[in-house]
């Protein structure tokens, strides 16, 4: 098999570990890679615009995992889907669950405010999560719930066919690159795939704890836009 086939079948073999399935062989992986073609950005796969509205209406009435009895509102994302940039979270927290948008919420505020200050604007990005329901009191999101919520993000990447691919946070990070290192050890990079450069950084939660490491997640947004400029 051609070495590039090789190894993004690797990379789905590691992603599918990630989300839990253990019964995965290299045979199966390849399957797995011709369904969710569109994860790394390519879009060799053509979704149109009302395949991603049926989505969205698809999502309102989900109830495939526990979590969504709980929910006010599933969150679709925002932005402009025909931008080359797309930022993707973890999870809705409590603002976006109640509200229906994500990046609302005090994280939220705080991303749009470095956002601002190093000149992106909104119609620049499109921005969702890897789940699209809350999980209770902001826990971690089940690999049962990543696979659930897969379709609604491969083909939200298969639509907008993005450049740039922004991470943010350990699960975003590992669900996009396939790659199980701590985020510490995979921010500040631009991951090349057959279509968007992956490029992981920190959530913006875990820099409100931590405020001292805000420089680094400017850093990484730096190198979004340089990479965006193809410079
Ligand atoms: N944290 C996320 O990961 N996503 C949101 O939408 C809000 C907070």
């Amino acid at each position: 098999m051609h070495n590039k086939v090789w190894s993004r079948v690797l990379w789905v073999y590691r992603r599918e570990k990630m989300l839990g399935n253990d019964r995965l062989d290299f045979r199966r992986a390849r399957e797995t890679l011709r369904d969710h073609s569109g994860l790394s950005g390519n879009i060799e796969e053509k979704v149109t615009m009302k395949e991603i509205d049926e989505l969205k209406s698809e999502m309102d009435g989900c109830r495939k995992c526990t979590i969504a009895k709980l929910r006010h509102h599933a969150v679709f994302g925002e932005g402009n889907l025909k931008a080359p940039l797309l930022f993707v979270g973890e999870a809705p927290g409590e603002t976006e669950d109640l509200t229906g948008r994500p990046f609302v919420g005090r994280a939220g505020k705080k991303l749009r405010e470095i956002f601002a200050a190093i000149g992106l604007k909104e119609d620049d990005f499109y921005i969702t999560n890897i789940i699209k329901c809350r999980p209770p009191n902001n826990r971690n999101p089940e690999p049962s719930e990543i696979s659930n919520c897969a379709k609604y993000l491969d083909a939200q990447i298969k639509f907008m066919g993005p450049k740039v691919i922004c991470a943010l946070g350990s699960f975003a990070a590992c669900r996009m690159t396939g790659s199980d290192l701590p985020i510490g050890k995979m921010r500040g990079k631009a991951f090349k795939t057959d279509g968007a450069a992956i490029i992981p950084t920190y959530h913006p939660s875990f820099i409100l704890r931590n405020p001292a490491m805000e420089r680094f997640l400017k850093d990484d947004l730096e190198l979004v836009i340089r990479t965006l400029k193809g410079t």
